[in-house]
């Protein structure tokens, strides 16, 4: 079990498989894009199946989301989705997503075993969508969206944030749309995430000012059940039911104590939270710890690891002595 200094058990790991993107959406990522790790620095596919299994097996998580940058551009994706859907006990997968290549991919996906996805769309409008990602990739992810919904990927969630003055108008035209299309829709709060620090707290749209605009065209009903648990986004019935729309107020209505996430940057990194500054570095613990079951340390010498995902860890107790690589990176993970 992964028990924080919060005493929050987390059981939903988040793997991020590269830090670029291909959008550079402007509350995220400036114009000329950030300073790209270096390839030997990213896991690679092996060290990441790896780390997913100690996670699952050992460490209780029961749910594994795969993010970026943008995780579509990621060439061994289906691959790492097929492993981790083989692992046991097999954990849920889901995939965080702008959309772009997912109608290229998303019946392989699934074929893989990937359960479902979330894709950002801010905008209904094609010129919007231009000057709020930089690049004019809107069909592409309407595209997208059409063919993860007809794979089976569902629910297909979509994540929305709007800004005062360019898309803060289109609540209800975005809701009425994802009704049609049987999309689940959330509002999200824009953070003070980006890297130019452009944020404004009182230039944001809040859960408030959205579920106003909604109010214009819909009746809204907090969820009946109300139970919030540590999913971040807070539900409301649209027109008595049954469709739900989702809006997750990170800033206003912050969800910190119920999180139940562990985070795995691109290059091996762990993170307890978004907004952290420590970080664990099972990377370096991958690459230097001796295994003892002969293969390579980022297991591309041999796939033995693949015959310990029945066993819960065996290649680290192989020898009997209970010490070893496994070990070693459950400490740290645990730390
Ligand atoms: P599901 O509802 O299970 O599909 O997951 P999710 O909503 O957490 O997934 P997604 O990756 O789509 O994240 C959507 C938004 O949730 C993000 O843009 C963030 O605003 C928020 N979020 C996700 N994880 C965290 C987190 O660890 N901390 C904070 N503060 N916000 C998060
Ligand atoms: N504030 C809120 N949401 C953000 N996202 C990216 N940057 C921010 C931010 N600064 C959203 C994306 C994506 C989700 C994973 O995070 O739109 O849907
Ligand atoms: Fe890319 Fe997502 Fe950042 Fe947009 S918000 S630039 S899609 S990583």
């Amino acid at each position: 079990m992964l028990i924080d200094t919060y005493a929050r058990v987390a059981t939903d790991l988040r793997v991020s498989l590269t830090d670029r993107c291909n959008l550079r959406c402007t509350y995220c990522m400036p114009e000329e894009g950030l300073k790209w790790l270096a390839r030997p620095d990213l896991l690679t596919d092996d060290e990441i199946v790896r780390l997913v299994r100690i996670a699952v097996t050992r460490l209780g998580v029961t749910e594994v989301r795969f993010t970026g940058g943008e995780p579509l551009l990621r060439p061994g994706l289906v691959g790492i989705v097929d492993r981790v859907a083989r692992l046991t006990p097999r954990p849920r997968i889901s995939l965080t997503t702008n959309g772009i290549g997912l109608a290229r991919t998303a019946a392989a996906l699934k074929a893989a075993g990937l359960d479902r996805v979330n894709v950002s769309l801010d905008t209904l409008r094609p010129d919007v969508f231009k000057t709020l990602t930089r690049r004019d990739r809107h069909q592409d992810v309407l595209a997208g969206l059409d063919a993860a919904h007809r794979a089976g990927l569902t629910p297909v969630k979509i994540n929305t944030v709007l800004m005062r003055g360019l898309n803060d108008d289109e609540a209800p035209e975005l809701l009425a749309w994802a009704i049609e299309r049987d999309y689940e829709l959330r509002f999200i709060e824009q953070m003070p995430l980006d890297a130019q620090h452009g944020w404004k707290r009182d230039g944001m749209i809040t859960a408030g000012d959205i579920l106003a605009s909604l109010r214009t065209r819909f009746t809204l009903d907090a969820e009946e059940s109300a139970v919030r648990g540590s999913a971040p986004a807070e539900r409301w019935t649209v027109d008595g039911g049954p469709y739900r729309v989702g809006v997750i107020g990170s800033v206003t209505r912050p969800f910190c104590a119920a999180c139940d996430r562990t985070r795995l940057t691109a290059d091996g990194q762990v993170r307890n939270c978004l907004f952290a500054r420590e970080e664990t570095d099972l990377r370096a613990a991958l690459r230097t710890a001796p295994r003892t079951d002969g293969s390579a340390p980022d297991g591309t010498g041999t796939t033995s690891y693949e015959g310990a995902i029945d066993t819960g860890g065996a290649v680290s107790d192989a020898d009997g002595t209970g010490a070893g690589p496994d070990d070693e990176i459950v400490r740290l993970w645990k730390l």
